[in-house]
């Protein structure tokens, strides 16, 4: 939604369910509902957070941009460039690691032809790599939006990259509506 130095701004909808997650916690501790409204600033401005959104969300919370930049900044869930339409994670702690982390992340390497923290050239898609997705049992793991993907091969990425491609795949969703 936001547009070069254009001041980010939320409809109705989106500012009532932020009050709502506001309420969530005691009367003057409404930087903790911070993570949810970030997800929330997120998928509202493209799947990244621009310095003018995390403003903005730090103006809704009543607190300090620098407490924002803080917490986006520490988090891989939280994109502070743009990405594609698509942000695929992959995983690459060590259980997913001896479960072949390495050559999914090439396969992917190979089929979009970037790296890890880049973006296709039609913006489609972007590649990167985070750690444990708490699905270690089910290694090999990537994340897409609120979508895990387990038990990974090259034929499964093949298979998901020719329905994605396919459909279009949109990985920023407000997971709260
Ligand atoms: S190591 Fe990959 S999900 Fe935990």
């Amino acid at each position: 939604m936001q547009e070069n130095n254009k001041v980010p701004e939320f409809n109705r909808e989106t500012l009532d369910l932020i009050a709502q997650l506001i309420k969530r916690y005691p009367e003057g501790r409404q930087k903790s509902a911070l993570l949810p409204v970030l997800h929330i600033a997120q998928a509202e401005n493209k799947g990244w957070l621009s310095p003018g959104m995390m403003d903005y969300v730090a103006s809704l919370l009543q607190i300090e941009p620098i407490e924002v930049y803080e917490v986006a900044s520490f988090y891989s869930m939280y994109n502070l460039k743009p990405v594609g339409n698509c942000v695929i994670e992959v995983c690459q702690t060590g259980p997913c690691w001896l479960k072949g982390a390495e050559n999914i992340v090439a396969h992917f390497e190979s089929r979009l032809g970037i790296k890890p923290g880049e973006t296709t050239a039609d913006g489609q898609f972007t590649l990167k790599t985070v750690e444990c997705l708490a699905a270690c049992g089910t290694a090999p793991v990537i994340q897409v939006g609120t979508e895990y993907h387990e038990n990974l091969t090259t034929e499964k990425v093949d298979q998901l990259l020719d329905q994605w491609k396919a459909e279009n795949k949109m990985s920023h969703k407000n997971p709260y509506l």
